[in-house]
């Protein structure tokens, strides 16, 4: 059928997708710059961003976690408060809102039928919304005040990939628009730092082959898998289980690395795979501290930390971007392990049992 074509010689859509993501980010980075080449978003968007005293991101699945490292950015860049909620959850559990709320609603699809039943709320409460989505005219597109798009293509491979860098990129250009609007010191380029990021997504997609040996050493023989990570590292640690379990249906938990042992290290035997983040220099050695507690107990730690703070023994060493980019590209191997491990596992990879592309009902 036609979307077969579409699919060109890739065996997967995931695939194609993951390959896709170096040229998602070069592309929204040309999209929203101005003719002077320097970054901007819409105007009226911009001063909702700005006049608003907290910001609400609403979400489900990876947009959710894409959310996570969202409040990140608006924070540290635009000096905004930001709650991030999952959109089931919001709906029936309204929190305290502030004065001046602005509703940020991250979706791939547009479509997320939790998502939308805040927004009707949220619209009848009087709030302004803006949707960042990866579909023009979308429901969740159409009903909001307004709208950034994601310029990532069409994503037809359920677990999501290049919608999910797509919307990080995005949100790191809102935050830091507005954050420059607000006079706020910022001291770095963040498009120079985009073009950085997609470089080394680039270099991470051609390790392919590592990769896949990679997947094979830490997940051939395992029912459950672990991810850490500190920070920033921990959001993409909550993704990167979330793809292995979409997928592979390999149990797998994403875990902050200093709250293993309230609980979880119970579940370390000998062999467990343990996936540690380490990209962010002020935890770097915190999140060695919780490797080193875990291989004690057996696990099989693969270490993926970036350039200037790899050690010897670590699996995979990612390219150096700016602290706040890591998320685009420490994601990457993520996505790749898990496509591999669904692969080896005869697994289908684009369209998992029980999970649907977008959920349209409650
Ligand atoms: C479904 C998909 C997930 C996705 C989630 C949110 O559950 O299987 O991959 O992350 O919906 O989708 P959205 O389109 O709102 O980002």
């Amino acid at each position: 059928d036609a979307s077969d074509i579409e699919k060109g010689t890739y065996p997967h859509y995931m695939l194609k997708e993951m390959d896709e993501q170096p040229g998602v980010v070069r592309k929204i980075i040309q999209e929203y710059s101005n003719d002077a080449g320097e970054l901007t978003i819409d105007e009226a968007i911009l001063s909702a961003i700005s006049e608003s005293d907290r910001i609400y991101i609403i979400a489900a699945g990876t947009s959710y976690h894409a959310g996570l490292v969202g409040k990140q950015y608006f924070e540290k860049l635009a000096g905004i408060p930001v709650e991030v909620h999952i959109a089931s959850e919001f709906g029936y559990n309204i929190p305290l809102l502030s004065e001046k709320p602005l509703f940020i609603f991250i979706s791939q699809s547009g479509e997320t039928a939790d998502s939308r039943q805040v927004l009707v709320k949220v619209k009848e409460l009087g709030y302004p919304a803006l949707t960042i989505t990866n579909v023009a005219g979308s429901t969740l597109s159409r009903e909001a005040d307004y709208t950034l798009l994601l310029y990532a293509g069409p994503e037809i491979a359920v677990a999501s990939t290049k919608a999910y860098v797509a919307q990080l990129a995005v949100l790191a250009i809102s935050a830091y628009v507005t954050g420059k609007r607000k006079g706020r010191k910022i001291d770095f380029d963040l498009k120079h730092e985009l073009a950085i990021a997609a470089n080394a997504i680039q270099t991470i997609v051609d390790s392919k082959e590592e990769l896949h040996k990679i997947s094979k050493e830490y997940l051939s023989h395992t029912r459950n898998a672990f991810f850490i990570g500190r920070t920033i590292d921990y959001y993409v640690s909550l993704e990167g289980a979330l793809k292995l379990k979409e997928i592979s249906y390999i149990q797998a938990e994403g875990f902050a690395g200093g709250e293993l042992k309230h609980g979880t290290i119970a579940l370390i035997e000998k062999g467990t795979p343990v996936f540690a983040l380490v990209t962010q220099a002020p935890v770097a050695l915190n999140i060695r501290g919780n490797v080193k507690e875990v291989v004690a107990r057996g696990a099989n730690a693969c270490v993926i930390s970036m350039e200037g703070l790899d050690e010897h023994d670590d699996r995979l060493v990612i390219p150096k971007v700016h602290p706040l980019l890591t998320p685009l590209v420490s994601v990457v191997p993520l996505q790749f392990i898990s496509y591999y491990a669904a692969l080896d596992r005869g697994c289908d990879v684009d369209k998992p049992r029980n999970l649907a592309k977008s959920v349209t009902v409650e």
